[in-house]
């Protein structure tokens, strides 16, 4: 039987990658996306993923979600929190709402979904999860306090949650994008992004394929011995 795999945000930009990547791995993968339909029904009838809506930030909307795909498919072994928006704006334009929309979202989903999945993968004594983290949240970033926090608070749940599932079988661990080519870095103002990309070594942006390859690989059952850990994947950007 393949092993069931939930990714939040999974319908476009990396998410959408890393859906298709672990479905070219053999798993069984459920994409969710909360708010662009259009984009989630022209992925599914691309790829045959199947795609689920709702708010990875909402409790009870994750609750709800991941019973009714262990009802359907199985219980989900393999999940990947990657659902990830951003409202940036210098400390004296960010509002409150920008705050709470970027934390519940970025960092609440985690917390969600963790906590919806985590026991039954502890009785199964398997159990792999991925967090997306950013290295703006390892480095920080001029107008991202309310990101750069999410981000950097998924580090430090991913150790957290890795220690609690160690002997149990489950993998808890991030990846650390630099940098990738997608809808949220094109928004990036054009000459704040030219910088940007003068400092990553590789000389480009990456690709959401790059990021997914190191998701196929941390989820795979080999893996067994990495937990805990964060695997940067910026082009040699989290050197500078
Ligand atoms: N360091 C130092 N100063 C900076 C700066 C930086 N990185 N960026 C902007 N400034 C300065 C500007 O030069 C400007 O200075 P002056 O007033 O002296 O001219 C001042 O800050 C205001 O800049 P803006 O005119 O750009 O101000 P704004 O309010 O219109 O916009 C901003 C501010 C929203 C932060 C905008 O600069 C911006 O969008 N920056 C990009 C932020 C970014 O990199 N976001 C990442 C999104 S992608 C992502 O998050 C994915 C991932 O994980 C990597």
């Amino acid at each position: 039987m393949a092993r069931v795999a939930l990714v939040t945000g999974g319908t476009r930009g990396i998410g959408a990658a890393i859906s298709i990547a672990l479905q070219k791995a053999g798993r069984l993968v459920i994409a969710s996306y909360a708010g662009n339909t259009e984009a989630a029904q022209a992925f599914q009838k691309e790829t045959g993923i199947e795609t689920m809506k709702f708010d990875a930030g909402n409790f009870d909307e994750c609750v709800a979600a991941v019973n009714d795909i262990a009802t359907r498919h199985g219980p989900i072994e393999i999940l990947v929190n990657n659902a990830g928006i951003t409202r940036d704006a210098v400390m004296g334009k960010m509002t409150r709402d920008m705050w709470d929309a970027v934390i519940d979202t970025n960092l609440g989903s985690c917390f969600n979904l963790c906590k919806a999945t985590f026991d039954g993968m502890k009785g199964r004594k398997f159990g792999r999860i991925v967090n997306i983290g950013s290295i703006n949240g390892q480095a920080g970033q001029y107008g991202q306090v309310n990101y750069a926090a999410a981000k950097s608070g998924i580090h430090g749940f991913t150790k957290a949650l890795a220690q609690e599932g160690a002997r149990n079988g489950i993998t808890v661990n991030a990846i650390a994008p630099g940098y990738v080519d997608t809808e949220m870095v094109r928004a990036v103002p054009a000459d704040v992004l030219e910088k940007i990309v003068a400092r990553i070594p590789r000389g480009r942006l990456g690709t959401a394929e790059d990021i997914a390859r190191g998701v196929v690989f941390l989820t795979s059952d080999e893996a067994d011995f990495i937990t805990g850990s964060t695997l940067s994947i910026n082009g040699g950007q989290h050197m500078y």
